[in-house]
């Protein structure tokens, strides 16, 4: 995720309106579903945000940003999952991204600011499914020799913003 750096001739993709929880997001061990929720809030009210709260609401992304990954990373470490440097590579990449644009942000770049709110909410759903989801799995059967029971709701069912 490069957004901070790069000019380009392409059409700005689309920025989404928002982003709303899906049941789908869910993985089956709380604590990760629960910063889970955290992330999709903070990318919704950066997506939701004026030109004049955006920095303010980069700035909490950030620092939900910093607790959720490390709280992965620890995860990830002290139960020795195997194949954790990706994972761990990809937050920081995410991490970076924010960091490369908070000052470019304050110095008038909302469009880059915009462009990665949109990068962010692409990124998530992929993210929680093929890095999060194993992780998940792990630490449930760490804990209970079993695989994670997920409950969805069907889409019909499922209020919006909930
Ligand atoms: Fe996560
Ligand atoms: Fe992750």
């Amino acid at each position: 995720m490069d957004v901070a750096t790069t000019q380009s001739d392409q059409p700005a993709a689309a920025v989404p309106a928002g982003m709303p929880w899906s049941d789908n997001f869910l993985l089956g061990f709380g604590p990760m579903d629960e910063v889970h929720r955290e992330f999709v809030t903070c990318v919704d009210q950066l997506l939701r945000s004026t030109d004049a709260d955006l920095y303010a609401r980069l700035e909490a992304f950030e620092r939900h940003a910093q607790a959720h990954f490390s709280e992965e990373r620890d995860l990830m470490q002290s139960t020795e999952y195997p194949v954790r440097q990706c994972h761990i590579d990809e937050h920081e990449a995410v991490l970076s991204s924010v960091q490369q644009v908070l000052p470019l942000l304050k110095a008038g770049r909302v469009d880059l600011a915009r462009s990665l709110s949109a990068e962010l909410a692409r990124w998530f759903p992929q993210h929680a499914q093929y890095m999060d989801g194993p992780v998940a799995q792990w630490l449930v059967r760490k804990a209970t020799g079993a695989y994670p029971l997920v409950f969805r709701r069907r889409p019909s069912q499922a209020p919006s913003g909930v």
